[in-house]
């Protein structure tokens, strides 16, 4: 853990959703599932899908909006801008460029950061280091994802996971003792990157004719292995961090999970002994909103006010690159 006596912490938060939801009713008529095999495997009920002519940018800003409302900032007043995402409005210009000019945040270093599912985690962690060193004063991070629009609505076994959304936060040095980011624990196995990827599009496999039929531009995954990365990887990052703040599962007043299946929520909870409130869920309501999943729960903890000053959090989140993430935090 970095001993500092900079303190940095989250001063305000926000989350935009589309208003369309897609239920499992719906997808029933679409492929060949039902309701009750997609709530008892992944607890998933219903997820918002962005209506056509917006893109990944307006969810960042409308989320990037009310975060920087809540911590009483204007654009013009951000040091930097991260935005975490693996469906950019463009591989470039970046999305955290065009959000910087939407803001108006003329004084802000922009860039996305691509570390899949964990990339809310991984660019918390740099505006935090950002902040250590001296070089920012307040920093944006959002994570944002139009998974909608890479989904393969044909292919039963992923097109009932996935969701839209978006969630922001703001950073900053604040002089509270008791508050603030504590420690992170970032990971990465690309002996894993087949497992769960975007085959076309890239460099390296540039959109053809043949990449649209072969329907190389939407999300593959192999489900069972990620799922099995998943278990192995949640309590370990989460062991790693509790060791490194020295503190035990039964003082974390908050566990914030990647939400991409239920099941493996419900793993790591219960093996930590933890009661359900204090693991709060989303994913029968949003599904899998990949970088956004994370922020989301923070925003909708801290807007019903259950989350009070002095509070000890964890977080973690695991994805494609495959890509692990967690960090602890007090309110
Ligand atoms: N509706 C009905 N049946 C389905 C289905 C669907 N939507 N999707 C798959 N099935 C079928 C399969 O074809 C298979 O049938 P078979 O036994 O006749 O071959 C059966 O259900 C079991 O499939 P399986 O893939 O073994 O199910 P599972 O219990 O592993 O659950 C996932 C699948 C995807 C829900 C699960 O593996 C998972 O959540 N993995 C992790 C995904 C993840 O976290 N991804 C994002 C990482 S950030």
């Amino acid at each position: 853990m970095i001993k500092t006596a900079i303190k940095v912490a989250i001063t305000g938060t926000g989350a935009a959703l589309p208003e369309t939801r897609l239920t499992n009713q719906d997808l029933e008529k679409m492929v060949d599932t039902t309701d009750e095999w997609i709530i008892t495997r992944t607890g998933i009920r219903e997820r918002r899908l962005l209506e056509k002519g917006r893109s990944n940018l307006d969810l960042a800003e409308a989320a990037a909006v009310m975060a920087l409302e809540n911590a009483g900032l204007k654009g013009a007043e951000l040091d930097l801008i991260l935005v975490a995402t693996v469906t950019p409005d463009h591989l470039f210009p970046s999305t955290a460029c065009l959000l910087q000019a939407r803001l108006g945040a003329h004084h802000a270093a922009a860039f996305d950061l691509s570390a899949g599912c964990s990339g809310f985690i991984y660019a918390l962690s740099v505006g935090y280091q950002f902040i250590l060193s001296g070089a920012c004063r307040r920093v944006l991070v959002v994570g944002a994802e139009v998974l909608s629009r890479i989904t393969d609505w044909e292919d039963r076994a992923t097109c009932v996971l996935f969701g839209d959304g978006a969630g922001a936060v703001v950073l900053q040095p604040v002089r509270e003792e008791d508050r603030g980011l504590l420690c992170f624990e970032l990971g990465a196995d690309g002996t894993g990157a087949g497992l769960l990827a975007l085959p076309a599009g890239g460099s390296a496999c540039p959109a053809s004719a043949e990449t649209i039929k072969n329907r190389q531009h939407f999300i593959r995954m192999n489900g069972n292995e990620v799922f099995k990365f998943a278990v192995r990887v949640v309590p370990d990052t989460l062991a790693r961090l509790m060791e490194q703040g020295g503190v035990s599962a039964a003082q974390l007043d908050y566990l914030f999970l990647h939400q991409a299946n239920l099941r493996i929520i419900e793993s790591a909870r219960k093996r930590l002994n933890l009661p359900p409130e204090r693991v709060p869920v989303h994913i029968d309501r949003y599904g899998n909103m990949s970088s956004a999943s994370i922020p989301v729960l923070l925003h909708e903890e801290a807007a019903a006010g259950r989350l009070k000053r002095g509070h000890l959090l964890a977080a973690v989140a695991f994805g494609a690159g495959l890509t692990w993430g967690g960090m602890l935090m007090r309110w």
